[in-house]
């Protein structure tokens, strides 16, 4: 039986991207297994370099049959092809998954003892790493510091996530989903050397759609799916930032090396997101906020009147958290992004309206969604017009909501300050 390729992926020579997957020796070693598998069906070229501690996790047959290449940890097996060179130069990309405490501070310091440390030293091609260790061994001060080297120079240092540990412990220190880190390289790989042009940065960005109880088990609510959230946020991790995503009612995986902040109803995304804009370079309002919410919400279920009549709804007006965060600017010099999501009725254009929009909510980019027919819900798929308070018009034609995210973070980056 034959499987397509999930996707092809190609560099821009036309050959197949040339990935080298470090592994190091922490109990997170199996989950590079499925990363392997996901670099290899979608049509990269993985050669999978493991140390000799990831092997007592992991053994050389698996990494062996799942990239359809040998595997060594030493220098000193096929030295006439000089494999602690030529495996670096030659890389597109290079990820190490996980990457202990102990091979972050090898990486740090240069020292380069097995083939894995001499691969990094000798790659030219952007460098992933996606620690994963105990919370303790993450936030001691030597760990840090040796991340803040690696970031220094250029390396994409994922932030692990938060949840079980090994053993009965939990907090930050998680490897993030394989398919997660896998997008994550997707974009590092598409963007090239250079493309963390994020980094330093804090952004905030917002998606899904918000709910307003009626009662515990009725809401009003609206068909945001999050995916243009989503990839906002992965993109921007992918570009070095530190990113906070305020993420309402959505049911997707979290992105790798974000922090997901979830809420439900629109006073928890307004609270959330007002905290966060405070230390923000930008803030992208990609969620769909409930603009109405019931006066008040029953504690019991409400149940059907007997005279068959129906309940009336008396709504009132949520706060406009686009146009509080732009018009009260705790962060100076903070680049705030909307969006609209517009029809055009007999009052204007969708232009029209979304210009008035962007004066109304007094944020420097709008990026504008013709919403007629409701064809953007739940698609992979989005086109817009980006809109600049000062006057510029960026027109993003039909392509997936990453490719978007990347244009509305290119318009980002050129207004930021330093
Ligand atoms: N928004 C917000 N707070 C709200 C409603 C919307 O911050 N209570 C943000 C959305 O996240 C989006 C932008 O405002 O970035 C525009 O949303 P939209 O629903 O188009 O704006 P409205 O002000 O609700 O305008 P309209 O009357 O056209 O629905």
């Amino acid at each position: 039986m034959t499987t397509s390729p999930v996707h092809e992926a190609a560099s821009p020579q036309g050959t197949r991207p040339r990935v080298v997957l470090g592994v190091s020796g922490g109990i997170a070693a199996y989950k590079a297994c499925e990363l392997l598998r996901q670099f290899t069906e979608s049509g990269h070229d993985v050669t999978v370099v493991p140390t000799a501690a990831a092997l007592e996790f992991v053994g050389a047959p698996t990494w062996a049959a799942l990239s359809g290449k040998p595997v060594s940890t030493d220098v000193w097996s096929d030295v006439h092809e000089v494999p602690h060179v030529r495996i670096g130069q030659s890389a597109d990309l290079v990820v190490v998954a996980p990457a202990t405490a102990d091979l972050l501070a090898k990486a740090a310091h240069g020292l380069a003892d097995d083939l894995l440390t001499n691969t990094l030293l000798t790659a030219r091609c952007p460098v992933v790493f996606a620690p994963a260790m105990h919370t303790e061994m993450w936030e001691h001060p030597a760990t840090q510091a040796n991340v803040a080297t690696l970031r220094s120079r250029g390396a994409l240092v994922i932030e692990p996530a938060e949840g079980r540990l090994t053993g009965k412990d939990t907090g930050k220190g998680r490897l993030p989903e394989p398919r997660e880190i896998f997008e994550t390289c997707r974009e590092v790989l598409a963007r090239g050397v250079g493309a963390l042009d994020l980094s330093g940065r804090h952004v905030v960005v917002s998606a899904g759609g918000t709910r307003e109880y009626l009662d515990p088990v009725r809401f009003l609510g609206n068909r945001s799916s999050g995916l243009q959230g989503y990839a906002l946020a992965r993109a921007a991790a992918a570009r070095g930032a530190e990113v906070t995503l305020v993420a309402a009612n959505v049911t997707l995986p979290d992105p790798a090396g974000v922090k997901v902040v979830r809420v439900e109803t629109t006073a928890q995304l307004r609270q959330e997101v007002v905290g966060a804009a405070a230390s923000a370079d930008a803030v992208v309002m990609a969620a769909a906020p409930a603009d109405f919410r019931p006066v008040g919400t029953s504690e019991a279920k409400i149940k059907k009147a007997a005279d068959g009549s129906a309940p009336s709804l008396e709504l009132t007006q949520n706060p406009d958290i686009l146009h509080e965060i732009s018009t009260d600017r705790s962060h100076a010099g903070s680049v705030i992004v909307g969006f609209a999501a517009e029809t055009g009725d007999e009052t204007g254009s969708v232009l029209e309206l979304a210009r008035a929009k962007l004066a109304r909510k007094g944020c420097d980019l709008l990026v504008v969604n013709d919403v007629s027919g409701g064809a953007v819900f739940g698609s992979p798929d989005n086109e817009a017009v980006i809109l600049g308070a000062d006057g510029a018009v960026v027109e993003v034609p039909r392509g997936s909501k990453s490719v978007l995210a990347h244009v509305i973070w290119d318009e980002v980056a050129t207004r930021l300050q330093d």
